[in-house]
């Protein structure tokens, strides 16, 4: 089997601007074959700006959310459709933030099977609170997440899973890299029992306080293949930093 491919992920969220992007991309030191493992996932409006500041990059660009309709009266959404011609490759989909504002497990997968239809990699965002942590709930939780996420999806070759537990959002708490681990094998083995072999190629992400000091020792385990960073992706040096903790 091929090797996995390993993603690094800046989920910007609701940061930064056309000045501090351009900041961001001048300051960011990668190199060559690195940046193909590289992803900006910035607010929609800095896609466009963002992929003409790096016309000949590897670094490819995400949106943090789309809609699963080809187009229509949906106010203020996004359709994969105009993702796709911005050149975006990936998209986060199920991100805590979004279902913490209503989107539901049946709007993830109508999202996952949208971007899979147009040619957009989904990274399918699961993870606990810490009450469910807590009453043992973790893997029930994230199982459920993967099957429902996956519902009616045929082919997973193009999906990324991200494990991002609540708890560990912007509290600067990652979990432990063995923690991590454990849950990485759960999401591992779900998808190799749904859909067979094809899940040893699945990257699986872990999100949550990742840092330039925590980066190496996430990356030494088996099943984490890359992280989706939030905070630490803002400034240009710590991000180079978890990149290439992760080559
Ligand atoms: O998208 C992952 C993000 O929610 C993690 O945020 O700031 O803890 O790295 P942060």
């Amino acid at each position: 089997l091929p090797t996995r491919r390993k993603l690094v992920v800046a989920n910007w969220k609701m940061n930064m601007n056309v000045a501090s992007a351009t900041s961001f991309v001048e300051r960011l030191s990668i190199t060559g074959d690195t940046s193909g493992k590289v992803v900006i996932c910035p607010p929609f409006p800095l896609i466009y700006p963002l992929r003409a500041m790096l016309p000949d990059s590897s670094i490819s660009i995400g949106a943090q959310n789309v809609h699963w309709e080809d187009s229509g009266a949906f106010t203020g959404q996004v359709s994969a459709n105009l993702l796709k011609e911005l050149d975006c490759k990936y998209v986060l989909i199920g991100h805590s933030e979004v279902r913490e504002a209503g989107e539901t497990d049946g709007m993830v997968n109508q999202k996952v099977k949208q971007s899979v239809a147009t040619g957009i990699d989904p990274i399918i965002c699961v993870g606990e609170t810490h009450k469910q942590r807590e009453q043992g709930k973790t893997n029930e939780m994230v199982k459920g997440q993967i099957l429902k996420a996956l519902s009616k999806v045929d082919d997973i070759s193009n999906v990324i899973i991200a494990y991002v537990p609540i708890w560990a959002i912007g509290t600067g708490l990652s979990a432990e890299p063995e923690q991590a681990q454990v849950v990485h094998h759960v999401i591992r083995e779900t998808l190799h029992h749904s859909f067979g072999e094809i899940a040893e190629q699945v990257p699986i992400l872990y999100g949550g306080s990742v840092n330039q000091k925590n980066a190496h020792s996430l990356s030494e385990m088996k099943d984490i293949d890359g992280a989706l960073v939030g905070g630490a992706s803002l400034d240009a040096e710590n991000f180079s930093t978890i990149v290439h903790a992760f080559e």
